[in-house]
């Protein structure tokens, strides 16, 4: 099925119907056609089944096959765990990245010089989407730099000491993801669930990983209404600039 829409869900969040495979030249991708609030839109588990460890998520077939689709725009769930006092259950949106990402394929253009820009890495356009929707139900987003770890373990507190220098909030699935969609000129925002304080930013001791699965599973429905509500807001026509992301990019 063809669709405009997409959105990449992560732990906790789930769509009702029949999936179809896309293939890509990453392997094979299930994605599954569904509608919200009117709209035709395509869902895409990051994780897949059997359930893949964030290092090993097939990123780039994801994002091929979404393009393959026709999608021009991508909402992407994820969790992230606070290193600035933001409240757990609270939504944060980033508006820009770091990584420590070193075991993942980050790019579609494996043999030629092509450096995409990426000063405004996540689209405003969507990204006021998501904002509107979730003041509309009564949630302040913040909005910030997310830093995204290769994991699977949880950061440690020396990591936490030294990320917190250079971004707000810490996930394992937003790298290469928002990389590999601009690459193929897709509107890309991401809405992140903190589901616990950064390691060490709780008290002494605390064990972070039980906390971080009962929040998401707390908070799947609240996530998917937010969404429901976004791709209600987003315009037919785009009017930013992502579609030319790769202008000037190829050497
Ligand atoms: N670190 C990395 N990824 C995460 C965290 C965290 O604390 N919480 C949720 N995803």
């Amino acid at each position: 099925m063809k669709a405009e829409l997409a959105v990449i869900g992560g732990l906790g969040l789930q769509l009702d119907g029949l999936p179809e495979e896309v293939r890509t030249p990453y392997g094979p991708v299930q994605v599954l056609p569904a509608r919200l609030k009117d709209r035709d839109i395509l869902f895409v588990p990051r994780h897949g089944e059997p359930h893949l460890p964030p290092h090993k998520v097939n990123y780039r077939g994801i994002i091929w096959a979404l393009k393959e689709s026709g999608v021009a725009r991508v909402i992407s769930a994820n969790t992230v765990g606070s290193m600035s006092c933001h409240p757990v259950g609270s939504y944060f949106l980033p508006v820009d990245f770091v990584e420590f990402t070193h075991s993942r394929s980050n790019t579609f253009f494996e043999d030629r010089a092509v450096h995409v820009d990426m000063s405004i890495p996540y689209c405003p356009e969507l990204r006021s989407c998501l904002k509107s929707a979730l003041l509309s139900l009564g949630q302040k987003p913040s909005a910030g730099v997310y830093v995204c770890t290769e994991g699977p373990h949880l950061e440690s507190p020396a990591q936490i000491r030294m990320l917190r220098q250079v971004g707000d909030v810490v996930g394992m699935t937003g790298y290469p993801e928002v990389a590999l969609a601009r690459e193929a000129c897709l509107c890309y925002a991401s809405l992140c669930l903190v589901t616990n304080p950064a390691c060490g930013l709780a008290g002494p001791g605390d064990l972070l990983a039980s906390d971080i699965s009962e929040m998401i599973r707390k908070s799947s429905e609240r996530t998917l209404e937010i969404i429901s509500r976004a791709v209600e807001l987003i315009p037919q026509r785009r009017s930013c600039r992502c579609q030319e992301a790769l202008s000037g990019a190829i050497i």
